[in-house]
């Protein structure tokens, strides 16, 4: 648990209320959050969804790891302690996002099944729905991929500490969504997530 650092500070509760957000953008807010290898499609299923929804007049925003770490997390690494940090600043925005009555589609490898569930926690106790997402890709198949030469670099030693090479992964034990990118189309994959969003009933307020 990150230790609280700043005393002498009070919440200050807004007026507007989850309601009145949610009935503005006929949605509620929620965070989805993929997780998965290097090159297991998390990031291409999350703009493909971002899209899907934008379309259908729906406000969506992708939080993506690469991104971010060109950022707001420019200044962590790989280490599990960095991961850890990492995870959990996304997962304190993307919170913010939903609570803003965005839905948040975060693309992190985020191998870490306590960190995961530390975000999950976060939005339980804001009463913001968490929807995790297994995108499950064989080592070998994220390795065939190796979009963008990672792997290959990881096999030659010269990236060390890489996600499922010599560094873990941890399989979420549940994940409210499993997709298998290896036999799955990008299609497949956001109608299978659409439809968890509209029985989540996300989609109205
Ligand atoms: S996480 O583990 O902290 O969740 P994150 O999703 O932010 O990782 O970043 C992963 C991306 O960083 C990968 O898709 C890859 O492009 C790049 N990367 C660079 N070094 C590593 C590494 N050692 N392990 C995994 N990914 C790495």
């Amino acid at each position: 648990m990150t230790k609280q650092i700043a005393t002498n500070i009070t919440w200050h509760e807004g007026t507007v209320t989850r309601q009145e957000r949610q009935e503005n953008l006929t949605q509620q807010g929620a965070t989805i959050w993929l997780t998965g290898l290097s090159g297991s499609g998390k990031s291409t299923i999350a703009v493909a969804l971002e899209q899907v929804l934008l379309k259908q007049g729906k406000h969506a925003y992708v939080l993506d790891g690469d991104n971010v770490r060109h950022g707001l997390n420019k200044n962590l690494g790989f280490s599990a302690e960095d991961r850890a940090e990492n995870i959990r600043r996304i997962g304190e925005v993307s919170k913010l996002f939903a609570d803003a009555g965005l839905i948040s589609v975060t693309s992190f490898i985020s191998p870490y099944r306590a960190d995961r569930d530390l975000v999950r926690a976060l939005h339980d106790e804001a009463n913001l729905p968490f929807l995790e997402v297994y995108v499950e890709t064989p080592l070998d198949v994220a390795e065939q991929r190796d979009p963008k030469g990672l792997y290959k670099k990881a096999r030659a030693g010269e990236i060390k500490g890489f996600t499922g090479i010599d560094d873990p992964y941890e399989e979420p034990l549940n994940a409210e969504l499993v997709l298998h990118t290896a036999d799955q189309s990008v299609e497949e994959s956001v109608g299978a997530l659409l439809e968890l969003i509209e029985d989540r009933g996300l989609l109205s307020s």
